[in-house]
């Protein structure tokens, strides 16, 4: 069997690149929706890799990562497969080609995942990491997967805007993460609790962090969260407040004026 890099060459004019190419010449004009590597291509890895006993079909398929349901001995998980190339039609023709990035998201949202996990947060446990490839609980019944918040019947949409809150709030001052790209789509909602998913992008608050980078994502993440609340009326809460809160809990040491490191010699000088 042909390496894992000799088969995702885009340079190399094969099987899968034709079809490609003919996937893209029906969708020109239109965002493109390639499967670039069918769900025979994925079994064979994951099996070869020992992720999965088998991999039953294709659940979404989003920018950088397919989601599968997968088996493990008759049990279902998640195999989640990290693309090689992107589907914008922009890097496409810049000729993007990053196994070694895709290696390193699935690597990322793995060592994440189980950071999380330990830090008692309700996350997918992570079972396995081979290349770009990654397995996970299924967070669901069966082989039905959780509904994400946007489709989730919320009784009380207070309680469980304080329990996301919560939840990332162990991210970011336990785990030291901010999450990137919390959203109405990467948290899923399940037993009655809310669950973070989708980590490869989230960023280190540590003591080399762009922490002016780290409050602008966190800031985003909340603005995100609150922005799907908007549609109950009664919940209103105050984005600068909860950043502050986010931030009181931790700032790395030597980052502590970090808000302060592009004053002006005369902001300075008022100051004192
Ligand atoms: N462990 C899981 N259990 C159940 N559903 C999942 C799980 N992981 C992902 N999904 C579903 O697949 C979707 C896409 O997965 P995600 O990790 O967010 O990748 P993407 O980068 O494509 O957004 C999620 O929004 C969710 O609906
Ligand atoms: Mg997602």
């Amino acid at each position: 069997m042909a390496a894992p890099v000799e088969k995702f060459n885009p340079l190399k004019p094969n099987a899968l690149s034709q079809k490609r190419d003919s996937a893209r010449a029906a969708t020109r004009g239109k965002k493109l929706q390639i499967s670039e590597v069918t769900l025979e291509d994925v079994r064979q890895d994951a099996m070869q890799f020992g992720l999965a006993t088998n991999v039953i079909f294709q659940m979404k398929a989003g920018k950088e990562a397919s989601i599968y349901l997968a088996e493990w001995k008759g049990h279902p998980i998640i195999l989640k497969a990290f693309r090689f190339w992107t589907t914008s039609q922009a890097s496409k023709e810049r000729g993007v080609y990053a196994p070694t990035k895709m290696c390193a998201l699935s690597s990322k949202e793995h060592d994440m995942l189980w950071a999380c996990f330990n830090a008692g947060m309700n996350v997918p446990t992570p079972i396995g990491r081979v290349g770009n490839y990654l397995t996970m609980r299924l967070i669901g019944e069966g082989i039905e997967p959780a509904p994400q918040l946007k489709d989730a019947h919320l009784d009380d949409p207070d309680v469980v805007l304080d329990m996301i809150l919560d939840e990332y709030l162990i991210m970011y001052s336990k785990v030291n993460y901010v999450h990137g790209d919390l959203s109405r789509y990467n948290i899923l909602w399940w037993e009655n609790k809310p669950w973070i998913i989708d980590m490869p992008q989230a960023y280190r608050v540590g003591p080399w962090a762009d922490m002016k980078k780290a409050e602008s994502l966190l800031r985003r993440d909340i603005v995100n969260v609150l922005s799907y609340f908007k549609r109950y009326h009664d919940i209103r809460r105050d984005v600068d407040h909860i950043v502050q809160v986010f931030l009181s809990e931790y700032v790395p040491e030597n980052l502590r004026n970090y808000d302060e490191t592009f004053a002006t010699p005369e902001e300075v000088f008022f100051h004192e």
